[in-house]
């Protein structure tokens, strides 16, 4: 076993370490000779998508995180509304499910068998059903019409990190080819943002230079009993999946919230030294997020904020800073998911937790 984790201590940082790599896959090998992305097993024409009057995105865990950011960027590039559900609850709600629909699907392992139940339901209704995964030939992949593998590699720690990065990037390529088909971006904005996607695996390297910095960050929010993840628009679900990846290996409570939420309640749990991670990687909501972090920090919260590098005036606010590469608002999340993986992962090392198989959890969940 140790041979497969390639040198690394635990599966999990290896699996961070190689998101560069499996996000180029993602990316590169549905890029044809011109620069266009081949969607070769995604056979949605122009008058399917005519027909599409409602899209749902279900899913489970970390992958139900990648949805909600799938939902923002589907819904700026292809100007079709979503709606976001977790599996366990899609089917029990009666949703509006007809041969209108598109139910786009995501799961990692494609065993899930709450998101199975989800496919099998909506496919009853008519619903064409569009897969993301990473495991070829996997149940969910074999249940649907359309299927985009991630091409990750194999993931083997519970606490999903390269699967979560890359089905973002599935994502926004699935949103920018459903909105050339529609004619709702110019090529000029299509190929602009696959160039700037071309970038992130290099931006994501760069975030993992400095991997080691963490671990003072970890060292500091250990003995913590809970703490607080914030952020607003494309930053709220980063913030979740954030809190998720925390709370599942280093059992410290924790919860996410939307910074303008604050004041209707959260901000009664703030005391002094209660770890506050502050995401601020959208530049236009960067001054709103600014003055909520200083609402925590008033009353006392240690905050450890990620934000873009050239918004160095967040020092002020906070106890540390984490920065990521520039990166246009819409793709920040691929890059400001990293440095909360690595919060995560130091802090159950440092607590002496095994990371890979955390306490009562599941890699995949076959069952209801
Ligand atoms: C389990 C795993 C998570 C994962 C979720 C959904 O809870 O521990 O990491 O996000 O299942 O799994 P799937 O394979 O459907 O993406």
């Amino acid at each position: 076993e140790s041979a497969s984790k390639g040198g690394y201590d635990y599966f999990m940082l290896k699996e961070i370490h190689e998101q560069p790599t499996a996000i180029r896959e993602t990316l590169l090998r549905r890029l044809d000779e011109n620069g266009k992305i081949k969607l070769d097993d995604i056979k949605l024409t122009k008058e399917d998508l005519e027909k599409i009057t409602k899209v749902y995105i279900v899913a489970c865990g970390t992958a139900y995180n990648a949805g909600l950011i799938g939902r923002y960027a589907i819904e700026k590039f292809a100007q079709i509304p979503v709606e976001p559900d977790i599996a366990s609850e899609f089917r029990y709600r009666e949703p509006f499910i007809d041969q209108n629909t598109l139910l786009i699907v995501i799961s990692q392992s494609g065993e899930t068998l709450d998101t199975l139940a989800a496919i099998r339901e909506a496919k009853r209704k008519g619903a064409r059903i569009l897969s993301i995964t990473n495991v070829v030939g996997s149940s969910v992949a074999r249940e649907s019409d359309d299927v985009f593998y991630t091409w990750a590699g194999p993931e083997v720690a519970v606490a999903s990190t390269k699967a979560y990065t890359t089905q973002i990037t599935a994502l926004y390529m699935i949103a920018l080819d459903l909105a050339l088909t529609k004619g709702t971006i110019t090529e000029e904005f299509y190929f602009d943002t696959i160039n700037k996607m071309k970038e992130l695996p290099e931006k994501v390297e760069r975030i993992l230079e400095n991997a080691e910095d963490i671990k003072k960050i970890a060292e500091d929010i250990k003995d913590s009993q809970s703490a607080f993840y914030l952020g607003r628009g494309l930053d709220y679900q980063t913030a979740m999946e954030g809190a998720l990846k925390l709370k599942e290996i280093s059992y410290i409570h924790t919860e996410a919230f939307a910074a303008g939420e604050l004041k209707h309640g959260t901000i009664a749990l703030i005391e002094d030294g209660t770890p506050v991670i502050a995401i601020a990687g959208q530049e236009s909501l960067y001054e709103k997020m600014l003055s909520n972090i200083q609402e925590v920090k008033a009353r006392g919260a240690y905050v450890i904020s990620i934000a873009k590098e050239s918004k160095k005036e967040i020092e002020a606010q906070s106890d540390r800073v984490i920065y990521v590469p520039d990166v246009d608002d819409i793709l920040a999340p691929v890059l400001t998911a990293v440095p909360t993986q690595l919060i995560a992962y130091y802090t159950s090392l440092i607590k002496g937790n095994d990371v890979d198989k955390p306490r009562n959890l599941a890699k995949s969940v076959t069952v209801e």
